[in-house]
């Protein structure tokens, strides 16, 4: 998830030019064949497996369901009449990504698959003294059995059945899942990951979104080398990814898990389940190079296209803004197959939109994300928000990284508070927060959603946290600040304050 965005106005002053280096890397990418490896057993076998222990609508599994069993293949059910809600149409039906007539609504399953010290930091907590910070310093510490004790045990319990059944509840539609590289081996030597564990897991959780007629969007969330260098992709620190001296090799590494990933989702088991896919999550373009990162997408969907059967086959492809704007996109690949941009909006990164008081974060919200999403909506074409939240400070325990502190109170990076006396003592208490704050967060959550759906739709980052509210929809809903059904919001919290929605930025 989300990083410091520098600020929008010199965002926008971004523009690149191809370089001829750009065109030599391209063109030496092109002729390197790609292996193709098909991992995953779909033999059919008479062993049919119970997915989950769990059919009620019990919302609270103290019950797990039992850990996969590797030797026993996830039989996909084939049956794709389930539909999430009156709002969206069932799985087999058309989802209208293009016209966006109806709205992906959904939430991240953030800090599964691919680990976040701030979703989950009990898994972390027992290890910093030992210097882990990221999943790699964590697979790195404990060595590969323990990891994979670990891990094993987060990924059976911290998705389940019910995780499903709420999502439907709630009157989402989609989930977006991070994954990383290991999730499909192939590691390199030096590479401390846990692999090929956390796809069954995936294989699992899409059968149950299945069930309850909610759609996936898989997104690539770590690349070889690290596209961003954040804790998020795997690994902190350097981005070696295009970048650096592994970079040529580790962008040309991720491509044939594009193409496994594309080749999965197109088959008619899970084209109507998976029918979105995201090809890589925040590629630190403003360190790489933006034309770098344009060719780079230009190239995976290729990949993702021919694996996944030819023009007008296979899933829709998603591209990520990489920190340039949405602006910087518009005429990207024009005409291109099902290809959708998104972008990710938090106030809380920028040091700017954190100082401004409540009124102007709402009219923010409504008018500049609105507008731009509107904009980029007819200048690139399906545009979508994969990553937001109500957060309007950055004190969750472990956002900005392990150790690093907070924008908010002045203790992250030298930065002074957001007012004299700003604490985040209790930031993270729902107990403390009043009544004004929650009605605050609810409009908050509402001007944006009337941003978002000016595009293709929005997922919240996260489903859950362990500790952070505002970081959790769960949360939200429990404690009145996120609506109990999406679908039912009542009047458009941006036209009734007066902002006008479907507004074309002038620029
Ligand atoms: C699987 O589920 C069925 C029906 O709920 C049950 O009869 C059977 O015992 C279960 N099998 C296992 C291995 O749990
Ligand atoms: C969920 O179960 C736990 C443990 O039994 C209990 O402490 C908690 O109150 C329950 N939560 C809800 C929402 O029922
Ligand atoms: C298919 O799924 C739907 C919705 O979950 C369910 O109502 C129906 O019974 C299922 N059909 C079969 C043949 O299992
Ligand atoms: C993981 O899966 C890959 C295929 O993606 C396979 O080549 C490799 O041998 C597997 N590694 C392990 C450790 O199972
Ligand atoms: C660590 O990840 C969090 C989100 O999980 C992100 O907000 C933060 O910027 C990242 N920090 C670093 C130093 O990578
Ligand atoms: C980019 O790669 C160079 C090495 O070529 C490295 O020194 C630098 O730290 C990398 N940039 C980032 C942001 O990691
Ligand atoms: C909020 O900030 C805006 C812009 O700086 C200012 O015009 C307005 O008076 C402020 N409102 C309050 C209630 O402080
Ligand atoms: C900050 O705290 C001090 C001491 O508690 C108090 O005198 C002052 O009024 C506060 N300032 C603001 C801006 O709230």
């Amino acid at each position: 998830m989300g990083a410091t965005q520098d600020n929008r106005s010199c965002l926008r002053r971004h523009r690149w030019k191809i370089s001829l280096l750009v065109l030599i890397v391209v063109a030496a990418a092109v002729v390197v064949p790609l292996v193709i490896v098909k991992p995953w057993d779909k033999n059919k076998s008479n062993n049919s497996t119970n997915n989950s222990n769990s059919n009620s609508n019990n919302n609270n599994n103290t019950n797990p369901p039992p850990p996969v069993n590797p030797s026993q293949p996830i039989i996909p059910s084939h049956n794709d009449t389930a539909k999430a809600n009156a709002y969206t149409p069932a799985l087999d039906q058309p989802f209208d990504y293009q016209g966006g007539s109806v709205k992906m609504r959904g939430v991240n399953l953030g800090g599964w698959l691919v680990l976040e010290p701030f979703i989950t930091p009990s898994l972390f907590d027992p290890y910093i003294p030992n210097g882990v910070v990221d999943e790699w310093t964590l697979c790195q510490h404990l060595g590969l059995d323990a990891a994979t004790k670990l891990l094993d045990n987060h990924y059976n319990t911290w998705v389940t059945e019910d995780t499903f059944i709420r999502i439907r509840d709630l009157g989402l539609n989609h989930v977006r899942v991070p994954i990383g590289f290991w999730a499909m081996g192939n590691l390199v030597a030096g590479e401390p990951y846990v692999p090929n564990l956390s796809w069954k897991y995936l294989v699992r959780a899409i059968e149950w979104a299945r069930k309850y007629g909610i759609r996936v969007q898989v997104e690539l969330h770590g690349a070889p080398g690290s596209q961003n260098g954040w804790n998020h992709s795997g690994r902190l620190g350097a981005v070696n990814w295009i970048n650096g001296t592994d970079g040529a090799t580790n962008a040309l590494r991720t491509l044939p898990y594009l193409q496994q990933m594309s080749t999965f989702f197109a088959s008619p088991d899970y084209a109507h389940v998976d029918p979105i896919m995201g090809m890589l999550n925040e590629p630190n373009a403003q360190v790489i190079g933006g034309d770098k990162v344009k060719a780079w997408y230009q190239q995976a969907l290729g990949v993702v296209r021919t694996a996944g059967g030819g023009t007008g086959k296979g899933p829709w492809a998603v591209i990520h803004d990489g920190f340039l704007g949405l602006s910087t996109w518009a005429g990207f690949l024009p005409g291109a197959d099902r290809l959708m941009l998104d972008t990710h909006s938090y106030i809380m990164f920028d040091d700017g939109l954190i100082r401004m008081n409540q009124t102007a974060q709402l009219e923010f919200a409504c008018k500049t994300w609105g507008s731009d999403i509107t904009t980029s909506t007819k200048a690139f074409g399906p545009t979508m928000v994969g990553e937001f939240s109500v957060a309007v400070n950055d004190c969750a325990k472990y956002l900005n990284g392990i150790g690093l502190g907070y924008r908010w109170d002045g203790t992250f990076g030298g930065g002074k508070p957001v007012s004299p006396n700003a604490t985040c003592v209790g930031a993270n208490d729902p107990t403390t927060y009043t009544a004004e704050y929650k009605q605050f967060m609810l409009n908050f959550f509402n001007a944006q959603v009337d941003a978002w759906e000016q595009g293709a739709g929005w997922f919240y980052w996260n489903f859950k946290t362990e500790s952070n509210p505002l970081w959790s929809y769960f949360d939200g809903v429990d404690g009145g600040w996120i609506p109990k059904d999406v679908n039912n919001r009542g009047p458009s919290f941006c036209a009734a304050n007066g902002y006008p929605v479907n507004v074309v930025n002038s620029d």
